[in-house]
């Protein structure tokens, strides 16, 4: 590393940094991560670099976004791969705390979301986006970035932000960036380390029945009902693979809707053994 990239982790460090910028009249881009950082976090960088005077990438696994029983422990972890990446990628500022830093003791203030947190994985995992809001929130006024970088392939959570910062009056900017996959179609993911060999095979299901999903609309069919029933049928024709949810909503609100006759998210999560991975497209 070269020495230009700042490491911070603690909440006054990053306030200050960013305090004297915002004085300075420069733009700050944000991209919070949960670190392990791979191609796709690495365009949501690249693109805050492009659009913004100066960049902080947060890396923190935010416990209160994992269910009981899901993989915080074992949640992959890489500071020094991720500063790399950071630093080569033009970030001016990596913010990385611990999670006494986030969460002092008596924490009890959480951010909550009806509505658009009801289907996908808000029904799937019922206290995800209470965490995710609740860190996001936290961070934003952390940073106080103009503008707010995040990737599609977790489309929900990007409808969620965008409805939080409208919500609740935020002067953040979300800047939505599109998914970037493997050269085979599998979406890039943090949780793809976990795959073994005939895994990592067996995941592509995924990218074959979202690639099927579009075809199908953009042939023109309507009917979200047959075109979620030719993806469910590609998915199960794989024995490591169990649906979670393969579903079609609004793209606005995250309701459920069954014709192609407004934006709508087509959206689907599976797992592939233990591993639970999403994928999806927009038709907007
Ligand atoms: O998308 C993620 O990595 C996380 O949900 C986020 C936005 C960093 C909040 O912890």
């Amino acid at each position: 590393m070269s020495g230009t990239l700042q490491i911070e982790r603690t909440v006054a460090g990053v306030k200050q940094q960013v305090g004297e910028w915002k004085r300075a009249g420069y733009r700050v881009g944000f991209v919070p991560t949960m670190g392990y950082l791979h191609e796709g976090h690495q365009s949501l960088i690249a693109r805050a670099v492009e659009e913004n005077d100066k960049v902080v990438v947060s890396v923190f696994v935010n416990p209160i976004q994992f269910g009981p029983k899901e993989d915080l422990e074992s949640y992959p972890r890489d500071l020094d791969a991720d500063c790399a990446l950071c630093e080569r990628t033009g970030a001016s500022l990596v913010f990385c705390p611990e999670v006494a830093e986030m969460y002092g003791e008596g924490f009890s203030t959480y951010v909550d979301m009806d509505l658009v947190t009801a289907e996908l994985c808000g029904k799937s995992r019922p206290t995800h986006f209470r965490g995710v809001c609740t860190v996001v929130n936290k961070l934003f006024h952390i940073v106080m970035p103009d503008r707010a970088y995040f990737g599609e392939k977790d489309a929900q959570q990007l409808a969620v932000i965008r409805h939080m910062v409208r919500d609740l009056n935020m002067d953040v900017a979300v800047v939505g960036c599109p998914i970037v996959r493997e050269t085979d179609g599998l979406a890039k993911s943090s949780r793809n380390t976990y795959l073994s060999d005939r895994e990592r095979q067996a995941a592509l299901a995924l990218s074959r029945a979202i690639k099927a999903g579009r075809e199908m609309i953009e042939d023109g069919e309507t009917d979200g009902d047959l075109v979620l029933e030719k993806m469910r049928g590609i998915i199960e024709a794989e024995p490591l693979a169990k649906i979670d949810y393969v579903e079609m909503v609004r793209w606005d609100t995250i309701e459920i809707h069954h014709r192609v006759d407004c934006p709508v998210l087509v959206a689907i999560a599976v797992f592939i053994g233990k591993t639970r991975l999403i994928d999806n497209f927009i038709r907007e």
